[in-house]
């Protein structure tokens, strides 16, 4: 197992830019095929709690098979490891939880506009958490994200507290996930793919009992039988799909991340919205109205301006890698 305290360095930088790219491509594919079939399932089963849990639960049976059919390498861990890692798995569990609650609650396009803003969180967090400071220009590189994000949420056709709240827990939970995540996968001999796998285990530990508290067993049959009446036997493909696509598309943005900065990371995610936004607008016929599609427009730019800012403040720092 590589040293993996020390930067990739075998291969040339533009065979590692392609090796980025690609997974960055994939990621996103993965990612809108999720965000479809996980909307699909919530319109007709809006059990949000349970399919968060059911997610974990894929990604945890997928990798314990991949181990002990040695498929991916089994991880050597300790107590030290699962301990760090449980700050981690429980702003995973928050952020995964809180999302998909969001959409259960709004259009699957609402949500990602407001989750294009998590740069703005990272920020803050940086700054008021973290004490590390930034030049002006990304400060203010804050006002159109911010600006963006509220003017969309105010113009919504189909607005809803529990949506928006959502999708704006879900980023604060998730730019801690990513700063922690980094920092635990730094001089490790853990890959991003069992880290990942690792993370999925312990969140679905610490969801499981909360899933059954606030939705239940009782619930999930009930609305079963009502799924399966309006949708019929494929409402369980449907499930399994979003399931097996959400550990999927998180493997591999762990993957990426294990060769990137937080800041890379979450600059990609945001680009990676921009997808998720137009095609679940084609696919589920979101009405918008012109000034909804300004605001997000001008928040995604907002972020694309700042991701450039960043970039360029931190030439010689971590981020500065790519
Ligand atoms: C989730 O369920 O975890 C969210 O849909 C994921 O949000 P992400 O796009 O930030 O991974």
């Amino acid at each position: 197992e590589a040293d993996r305290s020390e930067p990739v360095v075998d291969g040339s930088e533009s065979a590692r830019k392609v090796k980025i790219g690609i997974y960055f491509a994939t990621w996103w594919s993965l990612n809108v095929v999720f965000n479809i079939y996980n909307k699909k399932v919530l319109n007709a089963y809006p059990y949000p709690w349970l399919t968060s849990t059911l997610s974990l639960a894929a990604g945890s049976l997928i990798m314990l098979v991949s181990w002990a059919l040695r498929i991916a390498e089994t991880p050597k861990t300790d107590l030290e490891f699962w301990k760090s890692l449980f700050p981690v798995a429980v702003a995973h569990t928050i952020g995964h939880v809180a999302a998909t609650v969001s959409m259960s609650k709004v259009a699957v396009s609402f949500t990602h506009i407001i989750k294009s803003g998590e740069p703005a969180f990272s920020v803050l967090v940086s700054r008021f958490i973290l004490g590390e400071t930034f030049p002006p220009a990304v400060y203010l590189s804050l006002i159109p994200i911010i600006g963006g994000c509220g003017l969309s949420a105010l113009t919504e056709l189909n607005f809803n507290m529990i949506g928006f709240m959502g999708a704006m827990i879900s980023n604060l939970a998730f730019v801690f996930r990513n700063i922690f995540s980094k920092k635990g996968m730094k001089g490790k001999s853990v890959s991003g793919m069992n880290y990942y796998a690792c993370l999925s285990m312990l969140s679905l530990v610490i969801l499981t009992p909360f899933a059954i508290a606030v939705e239940g067993p009782q619930m999930w049959a009930a609305g079963f039988q009502q799924a399966l009446s309006d949708i019929g036997p494929q409402i369980v493909w449907w499930m399994a799909a979003q399931s097996v696509f959400y550990h999927l598309y998180n493997q591999v943005s762990y993957m990426s991340l294990d060769e990137i900065s937080p800041l890379t990371f979450s600059i990609g995610n945001t680009m990676k919205r921009i997808s998720v936004i137009v095609s679940s607008i084609i696919i589920f016929q979101t009405p918008v109205q012109p000034i909804n599609a300004l605001g997000a427009a001008i928040a995604v730019l907002g972020t694309f301006l700042y991701s450039q800012l960043r970039l360029r403040s931190s030439e010689d720092g971590e981020a500065g890698k790519l």
